[in-house]
């Protein structure tokens, strides 16, 4: 095992590279070290690594791979230039820890995974929500069947985003960013909340495009099947004044909660037990450690399976699942019809594009009066 600083590049230098990634890695002194980072606008890599304290500053991945040979690539370029980093950095021997979403779509998601060896690089995505310690502990109890099963379940992300957030040319759009809210945002929760329920069988969702001049819907709604059984309702919006992000379970024993913004700790989450169970709180329902959902505590998982050689979560299979439901509700809302997770198979048309292939029947789907396909 080795424990020497990890070398780490990261590419693309704006809001979430400046603000979280090159931070939380600032934060590992001795565990990581910040060799390089990328920027199309080259002014913008050179400040960003200079803040950072960076050696170097590159405007192309290809040169700074073959100069600097580092042993993870932080992806965080808009959406539609994850594939093409990932694929560079695979091949050139790195592991990747890639922004949400993680591909435009399952063809490209499934292309980088061809890239994979078969004991790494592998390539992980950025799901920061599943690894603060109380969602640990509630897969653990999960795993452990300490609450019985789950038989319902809702999963809500209420935010708000105005005209002026869609300026930045890459949102909403379909070759950019791959979907609406559904895709850039509600990822988080709903990729939490499948971590929790397991794989999905049969959704039916419906989309609009309501108020926001996008390309894209700017809320989404569904119910969902999930192969244990249980049942699951979500909405994704950007059209809610009061922000909040909500997930729900109700177990045979209790029901358990999180209401939070961006990011929970130990004391967003609550647990209501059933009547049969009685008033007392279990011990160890929630756990010692009390470790806030956030990039910093995935980076600290990516490193510790990087040292171990092992598949880090949130990558392979893993990583995939959210984005295979995403695909499930753009087929129902634009189709009008429920559908189940066994027709996305390579040759379906959402395979291939989010929408589906005809942009033109998403936005006839999600406007106001919808006309089905
Ligand atoms: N996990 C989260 O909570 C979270 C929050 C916000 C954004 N994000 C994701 O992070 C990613 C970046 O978002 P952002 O808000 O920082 O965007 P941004 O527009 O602020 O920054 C993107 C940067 O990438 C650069 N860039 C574009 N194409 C590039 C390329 N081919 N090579 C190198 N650099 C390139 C741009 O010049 C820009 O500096 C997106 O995928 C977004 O969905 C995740």
């Amino acid at each position: 095992m080795t424990t020497a600083p990890l070398r780490v590049a990261v590419v693309g230098a704006g809001g979430i590279a400046r603000g979280i990634h090159l931070p939380a890695l600032a934060g590992m002194p001795g565990e990581v070290e910040i060799v390089a980072v990328v920027d199309v606008e080259g002014d913008r890599a050179r400040d960003v690594a200079a803040e950072f304290a960076a050696p170097l500053a590159y405007t192309d991945v290809d040169a700074m791979l073959s100069a600097t040979r580092p042993d993870l690539v932080v992806v965080a370029t808009p959406p539609g230039a994850h594939k093409d980093a990932t694929v560079a950095a695979l091949r050139a021997g790195a592991w990747v820890w890639c922004e949400k979403p993680p591909t435009l779509s399952l063809a490209d998601y499934d292309e980088i995974a061809a890239e994979e060896g078969a004991n790494g690089p592998y390539a992980s995505y950025v799901f920061q929500h599943r690894f603060g310690s109380a969602a640990r502990r509630l897969r653990r109890h999960v795993e452990e069947g300490t609450l019985g099963a789950v038989r319902v379940a809702q999963c809500h992300t209420l935010w708000h985003r105005d005209d002026a957030y869609f300026e930045v040319p890459w949102r909403a759009k379909w070759a950019t960013e791959g979907g609406g809210p559904t895709m850039g945002h509600g990822i988080h929760q709903m990729d939490l909340a499948l971590s929790i329920l397991g794989d999905w069988t049969e959704v039916t969702a419906m989309m609009g495009t309501l108020a926001r001049r996008t390309e894209t819907e700017d809320v989404s709604a569904a119910i969902v099947r999930l192969e244990s059984g249980a049942m699951c309702v979500l909405t994704n919006s950007l059209l809610s004044p009061r922000e909040t992000s909500q997930l729900r379970f109700d177990f045979d024993d209790a029901t358990v909660e999180v209401e939070h913004l961006y990011g929970y700790d130990n004391s967003h989450w609550r647990w209501t037990p059933a009547p049969h169970v009685g008033d007392a709180e279990p011990a160890g329902w929630l756990p010692d450690a009390d470790e806030a959902s956030s990039h910093a505590a995935q980076l600290r998982v990516l490193v510790d399976a990087f040292r171990r050689g092992v598949r880090p979560p949130a990558s392979g299979d893993d990583g995939r699942r959210s984005l295979e439901f995403i695909a499930g509700m753009y087929k129902s809302a634009i189709e009008g019809r429920p559908v189940r997770r066994d027709e996305l198979t390579r040759d379906d048309p959402y395979y291939g594009a989010m929408h589906g292939g005809d942009p033109d029947a998403a936005a006839r789907a999600f406007a106001k009066e919808p006309a089905r396909v």
